[in-house]
């Protein structure tokens, strides 16, 4: 087979349906390629325009904007439950993926009190793992860390061994923040279901990234963030959706009034409210909530399929240029080789990867992320990356590796890698 060309990349912007997204960023200038899409999203014009009207209606309205900014965590919940296939009053936008993945862990477990064990993945994402520690920890449960193949991921066979009558939750990430490596989200609910056992999947890399269809797989709990490929901006406020079966059976753990049925009525006791609004805490915050509104609009307005499509072309495109152009420098693949088990993002696994990947952020070439011990990410994010940068940022991350890492220092790792 003959090595891709930039001329083969211009070729499938030529026919990319969605370049017209591109301009909603602000890409002016040369700079380094952003690839980084998967850790933070760039903002859209939208959301920056949602920021400022939000601080005017701030200076306008003061306490009297309440009235109606008080819902917005369950009006743009069933806004952005649609692109993650979940019916209305099922989804809340409130809280981080943390405390939201604490709450529903919590509720379903609890809800099983005769079930013993836990099952998670050993390479999931720390949060996960940690709070799954915790509550493991909390109710007296044995957890199950499922140990995988760290590029490919968990094998569907190993993880079924796992689950058991004793099992309360299965709790997972549809796709591994490290490798990327996608889960089969039905028919792992099916395993979990089959034994009697809830399921929480943590969609913060698959959430706007891909058609996820949580109702048609049955799913019963998930949470997610915004600030990845939903570009809501850092730190914009995570999800949960809990299935509408579920809701009223499982009890969260946080009893904070915006959770209580009469808010207002500033009663003595705990009375949640119907619905998903039980899962709510505290005050939701307002100016990441219109933030996520208006970018979940982009999204929408793209589509959520369009994006799935151009994004597996853009992986498959990265993993080709791997192959030719950083294996036979040291590089590999540390993601799954197989696109029906890879998520929106490719890693790449090397040696000196820390050394390499702060290369090319400081010799402003490409930006990328480093996750330990040895994996630099490429998050194209197909709303504004283009198939041209992808080659030129496997050109210019050859021509790194090429000239030599020895001239740059290793450098002590920073607070944020
Ligand atoms: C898979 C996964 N889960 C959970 C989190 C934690 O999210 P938060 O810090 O918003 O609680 C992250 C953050 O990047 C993540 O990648």
């Amino acid at each position: 087979m003959q090595r891709l060309t930039r001329f083969d990349a211009e070729a499938l912007d030529d026919s990319d349906p969605l370049t017209r997204w591109r301009s909603e960023f602000d890409l002016d200038g040369p700079g380094p390629i952003y690839l980084d899409g998967n850790s933070l999203g760039r903002p859209p014009a939208a959301v920056r325009r949602a920021l400022s009207e939000g601080a005017e209606a701030w200076a306008s309205e003061l306490v009297g904007g309440w009235s109606h900014w008080i819902d917005l965590p369950l009006t743009v919940g069933d806004r952005l439950g649609r692109l993650l296939g979940a019916g209305p009053g099922q989804v809340a936008v409130c809280d981080s993926t943390t405390v939201n993945l604490y709450k529903l862990a919590y509720a379903a477990v609890a809800s099983l009190p005769g079930r013993t064990s836990i099952v998670g993945d050993a390479a999931d994402f720390p949060t996960d793992r940690y709070v799954l520690e915790g509550i493991a920890s909390t109710f007296g449960r044995e957890l199950r860390l499922v140990e995988g193949d760290l590029a490919e991921g968990l094998d569907a066979r190993v993880l079924a061994k796992a689950v058991d009558a004793s099992t309360a939750l299965v709790c997972l990430s549809h796709v591994n923040y490290r490798s990327a490596a996608r889960l089969d989200l039905p028919a792992v609910t099916e395993i979990a279901h089959r034994h009697g056992a809830l399921t929480l999947w943590d969609l913060c890399h698959s959430g706007g990234a891909l058609p996820i269809g949580l109702d048609e797989a049955g799913a019963d709990l998930a949470v997610g963030c915004t600030y990845k490929y939903l570009n809501s901006g850092p730190g914009a406020p995570g999800y949960l959706y809990v299935n509408r079966a579920l809701q009223g059976k499982l009890l969260q753990p946080v009893w904070g009034w915006f959770g209580q049925r009469d808010q207002f009525a500033m009663a003595p006791g705990y009375d949640p409210a119907d619905g998903i609004r039980a899962y709510l805490a505290g005050s939701p915050p307002i100016l990441g909530l219109m933030a996520v509104d208006a970018a979940v609009g982009v999204t929408e307005a793209a589509g959520v399929d369009k994006l799935w499509t151009k994004s597996q072309a853009l992986t498959a495109l990265l993993v080709r240029l791997v192959e030719e152009r950083l294996r036979p420098l040291g590089a590999r693949l540390a993601s799954p080789a197989s696109p029906d088990r890879r998520g929106a993002h490719v890693s790449v696994a090397h040696a000196d990867a820390w050394r390499w990947c702060r290369a090319l952020i400081d010799r402003r070439l490409v930006i990328p992320d480093f996750r330990v011990p040895d994996v630099i990410r490429l998050g194209p994010a197909p709303l504004y990356t283009t198939f041209a940068e992808c080659f030129d940022a496997i050109e210019r991350m050859e021509a790194v590796l090429t000239g030599g890492l020895s001239d740059d220092p290793p450098g002590a790792m920073p607070r944020v890698p």
